[in-house]
């Protein structure tokens, strides 16, 4: 069977990660090879320093493509950072030939006159996904081709990211010699990797807990409806345990992700505080659970002030779904729950055949949904939200290039 080579390239603000793959005429993925490395020359999800940033994608790429044992031509790759915003808008046109068909072209002209909103002049569009058509007032349309009206209406998501970062991001990956097929917002392709189809239908929230940004994306009716990128991460938590401890950043760090957790001690516990000791210091494991539960109660509620809705339990019925190195924090799950009353879940990447063991992480949610981009828009259902992202995103690309 004919495989074709696909690669994923997430320039996360603490790591890079490439995915290297391959995907059958029947959209089954397979993982080649897996390359990380630490991010250096981002600030906050933009390039601050070019040959650092290009370095550190080169180094993820090169070790993939050792494990793989073949170079990467081309690549999707995320795009995230606080200099993104998204906006939904409407568009409407007339069909105004004598058979009142809907074709191919006037969802490109329908299209076109949503995707007129004023933006800053210093953002562009980066994606513009159809979330739903109506034809003469009839709504909830997936694929209005071929029906008859007067009148076709289409809602739109739009998102926009700052010009300069995008252009810094292409530079980077085009001087190492690396095609970029598209640019993809990362909730987007972390929802690829973790999201069932049937929780996109009925509603659902998805957190990206990153280095330094959370990634937000709300799915319903099997359409996206909402996107934002919150500049709050793992950082700021080890930061706060940092301050509040009197540790080093690397320190905390380190202390974070081997005995952080936010579940409550009971009265019984909090009495046999246990310590860990940290050079000469002794550090209550009791105090650090309360400086991160702090900053975690802090950002899921930021998270959940992203819904558009207030009537949770109808809007999202399936619930949160964590992704991101934050999400292995210890008791988040539970401590979410306690917080949202909502379902929550951890949103781990499935096991692909291949080489990733290493994958299985929701760190790497967003390497996985971008490998997995191209299987996933290309069957008959997503096809034509597909035809509207590529169409509109080429020329943004041509734009950078
Ligand atoms: N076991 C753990 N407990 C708590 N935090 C953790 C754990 N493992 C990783 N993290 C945190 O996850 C963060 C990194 O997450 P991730 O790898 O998803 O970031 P990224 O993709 O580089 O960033 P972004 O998505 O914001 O661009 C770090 O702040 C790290 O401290
Ligand atoms: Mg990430």
């Amino acid at each position: 069977m004919k495989r074709t080579k696909v690669t994923g390239i997430d320039v996360g603000t603490t790591k890079v990660c490439t995915v290297m793959g391959d995907i059958d005429e029947k959209n089954n993925a397979r993982v080649m090879g897996v390359g990380i490395a630490p991010t250096r020359g981002l600030a906050k999800g933009m390039v601050v320093n070019l040959n650092e940033a290009r370095e550190s994608i080169r180094e993820s790429v090169r070790r993939a493509e050792r494990t793989a044992g073949y170079k990467v031509e081309s690549a999707y790759v995320g795009v995230t950072g606080r200099h993104i915003s998204s906006v939904n808008n409407r568009g409407a046109i007339a069909i105004a030939r004598n058979d009142r068909l809907v074709r191919a072209e006037d969802l490109k002209r329908v299209m076109e006159v949503a995707r007129s909103v004023e933006i800053p002049r210093d953002q562009k569009v980066l994606h513009v996904i159809p979330r739903a058509y109506s034809v003469d007032g009839q709504g909830g349309i997936k694929n209005p081709v071929g029906m008859h009206g007067f009148r076709l209406d289409v809602e739109t998501h739009i998102i926009t990211a700052a010009v300069t970062s995008i252009q810094n991001l292409t530079k980077c990956i085009r001087s190492i010699g690396i095609e970029i097929e598209d640019l993809i917002l990362e909730p987007l392709a972390s929802a690829e990797a973790v999201l069932a189809p049937e929780e996109r239908l009925d509603g659902v929230l998805l957190a990206d807990i990153g280095g330094f940004t959370t990634d937000v994306a709300v799915f319903k009716d099997n359409a996206i409806c909402h996107t934002s990128i919150l500049p709050v991460g793992g950082y700021q938590i080890s930061r706060d345990i940092s301050i509040g401890l009197g540790l080093t950043y690397e320190a905390a760090e380190d202390i974070k992700k081997k005995h952080g957790n936010v579940t409550p001690m009971g009265n019984a516990e909090a009495i046999e505080d246990r310590t860990i000791n940290i050079g000469q210091q002794a550090i209550s494991l009791n105090d650090l659970g309360e400086i991160i539960r702090a900053r975690v109660d802090e950002l899921i509620r930021l998270i959940v002030m992203e819904l558009p809705q207030k009537d949770y339990a109808r809007f999202i019925p399936s619930g949160l779904v964590l992704t991101g190195g934050g999400a292995n924090l210890g008791g988040i799950i539970d401590m979410a729950r306690d917080i949202t009353r909502f379902p929550v879940r951890l949103g781990t990447p499935v096991n692909l055949p291949g080489v990733s063991d290493a994958l299985c992480d929701p760190a790497y949610a967003t390497s996985v949904g971008l490998l997995l981009w191209r299987t996933r828009n290309n069957n008959a259902q997503t096809h034509h939200a597909k035809g509207g992202l590529r169409g509109l995103i080429s020329p943004v690309l041509r734009l950078f290039r």
